[in-house]
């Protein structure tokens, strides 16, 4: 699950690398945060993808330009014949656990032949097991939606990803890591998907004890105030 991240820092690194030419662009895994990104560059044309139809209605008041495809990246229909200058992969690879589990080793695969030119990913580290109270955040987090039933994302490290990228035909051509800076946004963010998941328990005890544990977290998790914990990263590879 991303942090809130700072505005514009890592975008601002993609678009040093890429210069002024866009072409046109592939948001493979979109949101409000990356279409407005890629719906303010000087792209010849813009498509994005997402999984989940209640973003649809945002997004086209977010980027009323671009073409919006409601779509899985299992189905292999889905742009089928179509490729793209730069294809942005924003939070993707951890978020997909949740809709397509175990796609993720065959999603750079996948997405390799509607690449004409670059990939540039970003990805969450996996947040450092460190027994401190901001990995009992995410623990709780976690919990709390497996207990829902639902699924977690599931992060890999940069290491990882590039290792997939250059086995799966591409070149990387730069890296780099940002350590995230989080605080009271962040705890509250998480605990606040730990709450809405508590009233899908089946056992009513648990819902209260849970409930507890959040509240107790949450203050230990405040009082840190603002630290810097974790690291985002950015890749860009080319095709070939
Ligand atoms: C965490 S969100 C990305 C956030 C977004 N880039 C932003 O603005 O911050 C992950 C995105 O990838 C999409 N996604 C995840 N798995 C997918 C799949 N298997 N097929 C198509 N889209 C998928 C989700 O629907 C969502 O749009």
């Amino acid at each position: 699950m991303p942090p809130v991240r700072r505005e514009d820092a890592l975008f601002s690194w993609f678009e040093r690398i890429n210069g002024p030419v866009w072409g046109d662009v592939l948001d493979a895994g979109t949101g409000a945060h990356s279409l407005g990104w890629v719906g303010s560059l000087p792209a010849r044309s813009v498509t994005a993808v997402t999984v989940e139809a209640w973003r649809m209605a945002g997004l086209a008041e977010v980027a009323p330009e671009a073409r919006v495809v409601l779509g899985e990246w299992t189905d292999p229909t889905l742009l089928h014949g179509e490729s793209f200058d730069q294809v942005l992969v924003d939070y993707v690879i951890g978020a997909i656990d949740g809709h397509a589990p175990f796609f993720q080793y065959g999603f750079l695969e996948r997405l390799r032949p509607h690449v004409r030119g670059r990939v540039y990913l970003v990805g969450l580290e996996p947040q450092p097991r460190d027994g401190g109270v901001l990995d009992e955040v995410c623990r709780v987090r976690d919990a709390c939606i497996l207990l829902a039933g639902h699924r977690c994302y599931r992060e890999y490290p940069r290491t990882l990803v590039a290792e997939w990228l250059e086995r799966t035909g591409y070149r990387v051509i730069d890296t780099k890591d940002f350590p995230n800076r989080v605080g009271p946004r962040f705890v509250n963010g998480q605990l606040d998907v730990a709450m809405r998941k508590v009233p899908l328990f089946r056992d009513p005890a648990l819902r209260v004890a849970m409930e507890n544990t959040i509240a107790d977290v949450r203050a230990r998790a405040l009082d840190l105030g603002e630290v810097t914990w974790g690291a985002d990263y950015v890749i860009a590879a080319d095709v070939g």
